[in-house]
């Protein structure tokens, strides 16, 4: 199956590629894939920092999983959860990632790490930068599949003006740490994924 039949990208800010129409053919693999880690390595609601649960279930595949408590964001080779290493991250991810990676323009990019995030109806996740990950020339790949969410990008501070886009989205380079977020997720019900959305963010975290 060619993932790129019909490619549609669209630059939206200088180093952010919005990449339309490959993120669904591909669903036929990538579910059964995900439905698989998710056995291994339950989705968890972690605790932010700060003490609060966060709305967006989460949980990792490949060499290094993104974990949260009480001292912080991090990378671990290892599931809080369950004591065991991480999943490994499926040949159809990895495939994914790093052809929109490079058809965005950022070639070689090689994920060891993909966070899995499943978004109830309501969930949302704030304004934030990415900036655990050891390597800022390396992008982010980020493919959102499921209920549609209005997907926010934003500039280099918290309370710059953030645009809004429907996604399946990379970004890197000197946007590598712009502020992004995802707004409540609204009813709906999707063929494949009920009334959730899914989003798995690639990085090259260590
Ligand atoms: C994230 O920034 O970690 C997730 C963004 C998304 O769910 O689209
Ligand atoms: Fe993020």
């Amino acid at each position: 199956m060619d993932l790129f039949d019909t490619p549609k990208s669209q630059g939206i800010l200088k180093d952010v590629v919005l990449l339309r129409s490959f993120v669904a053919p591909t669903e036929n693999e990538v579910l059964p894939a995900l439905a698989a880690i998710i056995q291994l390595a339950p989705l968890r609601h972690i605790m932010t920092p700060g003490g609060f649960a966060m709305s967006v279930a989460t949980t990792s595949c490949g060499d290094l999983g993104w974990v949260s408590d009480k001292t912080g964001y991090r990378y671990a080779a290892f599931d809080p959860l369950t004591g065991k290493a991480w999943p490994q991250m499926p040949a159809s991810f990895k495939q994914l990632a790093k052809q929109a990676a490079s058809m965005a323009g950022f070639a070689n990019f090689e994920p060891d790490a993909c966070l899995i995030n499943r978004y109830q109806v309501g969930a949302r996740m704030g304004l934030h930068q990415d900036k655990d990950e050891r390597d800022f020339n390396q992008p982010i790949v980020s493919v959102s599949l499921g209920l549609p969410a209005v997907f926010q990008i934003g500039g280099f501070a918290r309370s710059d003006k953030a645009l809004k886009l429907p996604l399946v989205l990379v970004w890197g380079g000197e946007s590598r740490l712009r502020f992004h977020g995802v707004l409540p997720v609204k009813a709906g019900n999707h063929p494949a994924l009920g009334e959730y959305r899914v989003n798995l963010t690639f990085r090259k975290a260590g």
